[in-house]
């Protein structure tokens, strides 16, 4: 197995007005990438496809998690058998002997020669004061290539990518971004990878470079076997070079598995979202929507968006009080007051009548009514109980694993 990587964790703290607040990343990821696989990571800005990347590459530590590297499979199935007993033993040393990131400065480094990275904005991670055979020449010198060997790799190099001579002298403002663009995925290449990390390599690129580039990409793929995970917002992109995709969201994994599967046949919410959005637009891409969330949000990142969330998805009283008082507010009753005590919501002004027939004529658009439970009547106030939430899991459906309640199999009996 190229990379096997187990409940990745990462949160950052903010800065700004919120310092010191934790932002959640990435929660809890879990991915498997075989070899010459390629893996598309697709998601709305900020859902976590950039640190997952860093992390898998090893640029980037998580806060938890097990990362291996190349490593025989029956390693990858022993500790899944460990993971699954919660065998926390074999786990440790398994870890111990096998995990990168466990290893020492020195092993860390060979790991990291195999592994190569294109970051989002080309230009900005190179030197501007470099020539393009400098850029590209680099990571061959850190990896101490003699003159010959580098001679030899940058042929194969300009052949392989198509980058004509007469761009080798040139500086980086001097290129086309479909040039740039190039330029980054040699140098990714310089030396050999068995693995490559592709963080939006065609967003800012027109149809017909970004066609080119996957058609590099493609190629490298099969002459070299070479593993690849690639970010993007354009379902049309996974579609066209990964074998594979996994649906991200706030920093979890939604949904994963063969892509033809999940895009012509999406089960998570999201996924319908994402493929219905994309199936309207054109060009195939994924808004960049203003979602209201905090990192602290229970349950199912998205149960707050989803269209058809219900009684166990992750409602907080705090969630149920907002959309409560959002929809009492223009009624202008006059004793009208809401308030949390001792987990409860609390209503004064309104009977429980009027409660109910709200609850029922928006239950369908304010998702979070579904998690009131109860209702009581008590002196002059309406007390409200919730449901309690679950935790959601990944499961299987068909070749895809979808992380959602719907799938449950006990599911019937919540309603
Ligand atoms: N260096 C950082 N410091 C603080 N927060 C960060 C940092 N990098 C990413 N984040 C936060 O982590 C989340 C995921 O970001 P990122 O991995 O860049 O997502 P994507 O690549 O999908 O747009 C976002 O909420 C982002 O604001
Ligand atoms: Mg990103």
């Amino acid at each position: 197995m190229r990379i096997a990587a187990y409940n990745l964790k990462k949160t950052y703290e903010s800065g700004g007005a919120a310092f010191g607040h934790k932002v959640r990343s990435i929660n809890d990821i879990s991915l498997k990438i075989r070899e010459g696989q390629i893996v598309s990571l697709v998601g709305e800005n900020g859902s976590g496809k950039t640190t997952l990347g860093l992390i898998l590459s090893l640029l980037l530590r998580p806060d938890s998690g097990q990362i291996f590297f190349d490593v025989p499979d029956w390693v990858i199935n022993r500790y899944e058998i460990a993971l699954l007993k919660k065998d926390l033993d074999s786990m440790r040393e398994l870890g111990k002997d096998y995990s990168a990131l466990n290893k020492s400065k020195l092993g860390l480094m060979d790991i990291r020669k195999k592994i190569g990275v294109l970051f989002q904005d080309v230009a900005s991670s190179v030197d501007p004061r470099q020539t393009v055979y400098d850029i590209i020449k680099e990571p061959m010198v850190v990896s101490k290539y003699t003159d010959e060997q580098i001679h030899n790799r940058m042929n194969e190099l300009k052949n392989d990518v198509g980058i004509d001579d007469d761009i080798l002298h040139r500086y980086p403002h001097e290129l086309s971004d479909g040039q740039k663009q190039k330029i980054g995925i040699a140098r990714a290449l310089a030396t050999n990878p068995i693995f490559l990390f592709l963080d939006e390599p065609t967003s800012n690129l027109d149809p017909i470079n970004q066609r080119i580039i996957l058609d590099i990409l493609k190629k490298i793929n099969s002459k070299t076997r070479a593993s690849m995970l690639i970010t993007t917002h354009n379902i049309a992109l996974a579609n066209y070079i990964a074998g594979d995709i996994m649906v991200m969201f706030k920093g979890e994994t939604e949904e994963k598995g063969p892509t033809k599967e999940v895009i012509n046949n999406p089960q998570h919410p999201y996924t319908k979202e994402l493929t219905s959005v994309a199936a309207r637009k054109a060009n195939y891409d994924i808004l960049y929507y203003e979602r209201p969330y905090n990192s602290d949000v229970k349950g199912c990142v998205y149960h707050r968006m989803c269209p058809v969330s219900f009684e166990i998805c992750g409602w907080t009283i705090d969630e149920v009080y907002l959309d409560l008082k959002k929809s009492f507010g223009p009624l202008d009753l006059p004793n009208f007051k809401l308030k949390i005590e001792k987990g409860k919501i609390l209503l004064y002004g309104v009977n429980k009548d009027q409660l109910v027939k709200m609850i029922n004529l928006y239950k369908n658009k304010i998702r979070s009514f579904y998690a009131i439970k109860d209702i009581k009547q008590e002196d002059e106030h309406l007390s409200i109980e919730l449901f309690d939430y679950k935790e959601v899991q990944m499961h299987k459906v068909g070749n895809a694993e979808v992380k959602c309640h719907l799938f449950e199999e006990d599911v019937s009996t919540l309603f």
